[in-house]
C-alpha cells in the first residue's frame, strides 16, 4: 500500500510551520505518518489508529465525545491519498473509505507523549510517623480535604479516618463518600466480633496474619473498610502490610520465587450454609509489563495446590518465603483502633491482619464493609477536576 502523495511533495509550508504545536517534518514510514517537531519529539501514528482517532462528527459523538466509529468499519489497507497542513491542522484524505480527517497539531503534539504511569508509592513499617490520616468531620464537610484524603488512599493503598461517628452503619456512609458499597454474601456491613460457632476465623477472637480479603471472588472487592465500634478488650491491635512492597522485595531478593507465586494459579475457597465462592488465580498478579497489580493472600481460603510434586515442593518454598516476609517486623504498621477509628485498604495491595484479643473480659467490635477502587478514582478525579488539576 502506497500513499499517492509521498512526503516528499507536500506542500512547503508544511516545513515552515512555526506554531509550537506545529511538527516541523512529516513523513510517511511504512504503514505510518511520521510527524517530528522542531524540539526533537518525534512520534509515528499508524494510518489505522489516526483514522479510528478522527473527530469529525460522524466519527465521534459530538455531544457526549463517544466513539461513533466502529473498527470493523476500518479498511484494512486504509492509507492516506492527501496529506497536507493547513493552520496548525494535519488534513488526511484516507482511501480507500474516501473520509476526510482533520487533526489539530496541539493534539497531535500531546498524543505523541507517551506518558508512563508512575508506579506506586511502596512503603514499609517507616510510614508509621505520617500515617494518610483525617478527621471525619474534615472529609464530610470540606472536598478539598476529602480529595486529599483520598488521594493518598489512591497512592498508598490504605488510610485512616478518626471522629467517625459510633453509631452501626456509619462505615458503609465513608464509603459513599467516593463510591458505592460493595454488597456480598456477608451482607451490605458485616461485624467483625467474635460469636458462637463462626463460620469465618474472622468472627473469633484469634489473632490473623496478614491477609487480603475474599480472594474466592472473581472479581474480589478492591477496597475494604473497617471501623471500630467498640475496643474494650485487650489485644486486636491491627496490622497493615503494603503487599506490593513485600512482593518487590521478594522479586530483588528471591526472583525464582516471586516467578513461580506469579506463574502458578492457585485456588481459594469459601463454603458456608448460604454461599460456595471459588476463584483461581496467582497470588501475585502481573500486568503485561511486569509489574505486580494484585496479590491474593489469605492462609483460610487457601486451597490445597494442585501442581506436580516437584513444582508443588518449589511453589510451597516461594510461598513460605513470601509468608515470612509478610509478617517481618520490617513491613508491618501497628494502628490500635479506638472507638471512632476507621481504615481503609486497598485490597489488592495491602494485606490486613490483627493480634489475637481477649474476648473474656471487654469486647472488640469492627463493623466493615466493601467498595470499589474505580468509585474511589471517579470521585477523586471529579474533585481534582474541580479543584482546577485539569
Ligand atoms: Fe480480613
Amino acid at each position: 500500500m502506497t500513499p499517492s502523495q509521498p512526503p516528499g511533495q507536500l506542500p512547503r509550508q508544511v516545513m515552515t510551520q512555526t506554531l509550537t504545536s506545529a511538527p516541523s517534518d512529516v513523513a510517511i514510514n511504512g504503514r505510518a505518518i511520521s510527524l517530528a517537531w522542531p524540539d526533537g519529539l518525534r512520534r509515528e501514528f499508524p494510518f489505522a489508529w489516526l483514522r479510528d482517532n478522527c473527530s469529525c462528527a460522524l466519527c465521534r459523538h459530538p455531544g457526549s465525545g463517544q466513539r461513533l466509529l466502529e473498527p470493523s468499519a476500518i479498511p484494512l489497507d486504509i492509507h492516506p491519498s492527501e496529506l497536507r497542513f493547513d493552520h496548525d491542522c494535519l488534513l488526511v484524505a484516507w482511501a480507500p473509505d474516501g473520509h476526510a480527517s482533520s487533526y489539530a497539531g496541539g493534539w497531535l503534539r500531546r498524543s505523541a507523549r507517551t506518558v508512563r504511569p508512575e508506579g506506586p508509592r511502596l512503603w514499609d513499617a517507616g510510614i508509621a510517623g505520617e500515617l494518610p490520616l483525617a478527621e471525619h468531620a474534615a472529609v464530610v464537610g470540606d472536598p478539598e480535604q476529602l480529595r486529599r484524603w483520598l488521594e493518598s488512599v489512591d497512592a498508598l493503598g490504605f488510610g485512616v479516618v478518626v471522629g467517625v461517628p459510633i453509631e452501626s452503619g456509619e462505615v458503609a456512609r465513608v464509603a459513599e463518600l467516593f463510591g458505592h458499597v460493595r454488597v456480598t454474601n456477608y451482607g451490605r456491613v458485616f461485624d467483625v466480633r467474635s460469636v458462637v460457632e463462626p463460620a469465618n476465623l474472622a468472627y473469633t477472637p484469634l489473632g490473623l496474619g496478614p491477609h487480603t480479603d475474599n480472594p474466592y471472588r472473581d472479581p474480589v472487592p478492591t477496597l475494604q473498610l473497617l471501623h471500630c465500634l467498640s475496643s474494650s478488650a485487650a489485644g486486636g491491635e491491627n496490622t497493615l502490610v503494603d503487599g506490593f512492597c513485600v512482593a518487590e522485595a521478594l522479586r530483588a531478593d528471591a526472583p525464582a520465587d516471586f516467578a513461580l507465586l506469579a506463574g502458578q494459579c492457585v485456588t481459594f475457597a469459601y463454603r458456608d450454609e448460604g454461599a460456595e465462592l471459588s476463584a483461581s488465580a496467582p497470588l501475585i498478579e502481573l500486568d503485561p509489563h511486569g509489574a505486580v497489580r494484585a496479590l491474593r493472600f489469605n492462609s483460610r481460603s487457601l486451597q490445597s495446590p494442585c501442581m506436580p510434586a516437584p513444582e508443588l515442593a518449589a511453589w510451597y518454598d516461594a510461598y513460605l518465603r513470601f509468608g515470612r516476609m509478610l509478617e517481618h517486623e520490617r513491613f508491618r504498621v501497628r494502628l490500635r483502633l479506638e472507638p471512632g477509628d476507621l481504615f481503609i485498604v486497598d485490597n489488592r495491595r495491602v494485606l490486613h491482619g490483627r493480634a489475637p484479643y481477649a474476648a473474656s473480659a471487654g469486647e472488640r467490635h469492627l463493623q466493615g464493609c466493601y467498595a470499589d477502587i474505580d468509585g474511589l478514582r471517579s470521585t477523586l478525579a471529579v474533585l481534582a477536576r474541580e479543584h482546577g488539576d485539569d
